[in-house]
C-alpha cells in the first residue's frame, strides 16, 4: 500500500518535472526548430542576392537585400530564444548549398518573393498545430510573424511590380534598382 502509494507520487513527481521542463510539445519543437533553420536559410539566400548585386551594379538592391538578410537573421534568433525561453533545445542550423549565381536580375526577385510566401506557409502551418494543441502561447508568439509576412510578402512583391511597370529595356534595369531603394510598407512594423 505505501509503496503503491510511494510509486504514485513519484509518478506524479516526474510528470510535473517533465511539465515544468518544457512549455511546448516535442512536435512544435521540432517545427519551431525547422523554422529556425528556415529564417537561417533565408537570410543565407538574401546575402548571396546583395552579392549578385553588388558585384552586377545594382547597389540600392544590394543594400536592400542585406538589410533582408540581417532581418531573417533576427527572425530567426527570436524563434531560437523562444526555444529556449520554453524549455527546449534550440538547434543551431546548419547551411548548404548557398546559390552564388543567379541567370537574371529579375529572376532574384522572383526568388525573394517565392522564399517568402514559402515562409509564411511554414509559420501558418506550425500556428495549425498549435491550435490542435491548445498552445495558444505560441499561436500569440507567432503572430508577431504574420504581422512581419505582411509587410515582407508585400515588399517582395512591389519590387517584382517595378519589371513590369518600367520594362527591362535601354536604362530599365537601373531605373528598377532606383526605385528597390524607396520600397517601403507603411511605417515598417519592425518591432
Ligand atoms: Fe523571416
Ligand atoms: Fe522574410
Amino acid at each position: 500500500m505505501i509503496y503503491t502509494l510511494l510509486k504514485k507520487l513519484n509518478q506524479e513527481a516526474m510528470k510535473d518535472i517533465i511539465r515544468v521542463k518544457s512549455l511546448i510539445s516535442a512536435d512544435v519543437e521540432t517545427l519551431l526548430n525547422q523554422q529556425i533553420k528556415k529564417e537561417a536559410q533565408s537570410s543565407s539566400a538574401y546575402l548571396s542576392m546583395a552579392s549578385w548585386c553588388d558585384r552586377n551594379g545594382f547597389d540600392n538592391s544590394a543594400e536592400y537585400f542585406f538589410k533582408q538578410a540581417e532581418e531573417e537573421r533576427q527572425h530567426q534568433m527570436k524563434f531560437f530564444r523562444y526555444v529556449l525561453d520554453m524549455g527546449g533545445t534550440a538547434l543551431s542550423p546548419e547551411i548548404t548549398n548557398v546559390k552564388i549565381e543567379y541567370n537574371s536580375f529579375r529572376e532574384i526577385f522572383e526568388e525573394a518573393l517565392d522564399q517568402e510566401i514559402s515562409v509564411t506557409q511554414s509559420i501558418k502551418n506550425i500556428a495549425a498545430r498549435c491550435h490542435k494543441e491548445q498552445d495558444y502561447v505560441t499561436v500569440e508568439f507567432l503572430n508577431w510573424f504574420f504581422k512581419e509576412q505582411r509587410e515582407e510578402e508585400y515588399k517582395a512583391r512591389r519590387a517584382l511590380e517595378l519589371f513590369d511597370l518600367i520594362g527591362e529595356e535601354g536604362t530599365g534595369r537601373w531605373e528598377i534598382d532606383k526605385h528597390v531603394g524607396k520600397i517601403h510598407y507603411g511605417n515598417e512594423a519592425g518591432e
